[in-house]
């Protein structure tokens, strides 16, 4: 992969991004979605609470294209400037809720650079290069990003030490085994809780997301 006319493989760690907080919703049995991706309420209303003002902290708030078609969310917050969903070719639906409330989104995707009203594409090369997209990111003065699942994609960043901090709020709640498993492999991490905070409807986790990230 070329970047500015050097091979990649020079500075695969030095340039800049914005800080991302990664944060998912699992019930306990390690589901985040229902069966054929169907979305489910994992989170109580003191968890989506806590999120909205994560939300309001961020200057972006990014999603993979899977849950944009899947769960078509609004990601809803009035103080947040940019929606970012990454999608290799560039397509998004002219249903997307992402685009309602006037929201500039900015679609991460292999070729397409260009702007287009509400809507800036950034072109993460062929295939992707994430570091190199959230470096255009940072560049664009983006200096902070809630990322919000799915699982692809939060094990893309988590895999290339991306993630900064990591929330992961365990619902009580058994699913169905038929949907979406976050992690699934058998191995232990030592010391991957930094924090467990009890609250209405389950239990937030803070894990070590480079340790996580080293295990998958
Ligand atoms: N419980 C939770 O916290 C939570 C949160 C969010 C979503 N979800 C659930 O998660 C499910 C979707 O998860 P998912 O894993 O199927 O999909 P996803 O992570 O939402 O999206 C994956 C897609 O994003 C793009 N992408 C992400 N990383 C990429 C990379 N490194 N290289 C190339 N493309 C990349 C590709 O888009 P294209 O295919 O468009 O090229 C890929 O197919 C839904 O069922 C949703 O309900 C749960």
């Amino acid at each position: 992969m070329q970047y500015c006319g050097k091979d990649m493989k020079e500075y695969p760690v030095l340039l800049k991004r914005p800080r991302i907080i990664l944060n998912m919703a699992q019930a306990l049995n390690g589901y985040i979605s229902g069966e054929g991706g169907a979305r489910v309420q994992i989170s109580s209303q003191e968890d989506m609470d806590r999120v909205m003002k994560l939300r309001d902290e961020v200057d972006a708030i990014m999603i993979g294209g899977n849950t944009m078609r899947l769960d078509n969310p609004y990601l809803r917050s009035d103080k947040c400037r940019y929606r970012i969903v990454i999608t290799s070719k560039g397509k998004i639906p002219d249903n997307a809720n992402l685009l309602g409330n006037g929201n500039r989104l900015i679609v991460i995707n292999e070729d397409k650079e260009e702007n287009d009203g509400n809507i800036s594409y950034i072109s993460a090369g062929r295939p992707m290069d994430l570091r190199i997209a959230m470096n255009r990111l940072y560049e664009k003065g983006i200096r902070s990003i809630l990322l919000e699942g799915g699982k692809t994609t939060a094990e893309s960043f988590l895999k290339l030490g991306m993630v900064d901090v990591m929330y992961l709020f365990v619902g009580y709640m058994i699913m169905e085994g038929k949907g979406i498993h976050l992690f699934d492999h058998n191995k232990r991490i030592k010391d991957i809780i930094e924090d467990a905070v009890l609250m209405n409807g389950g239990v937030l986790l803070r894990l070590n997301p480079i340790k996580l990230g080293e295990s998958l």
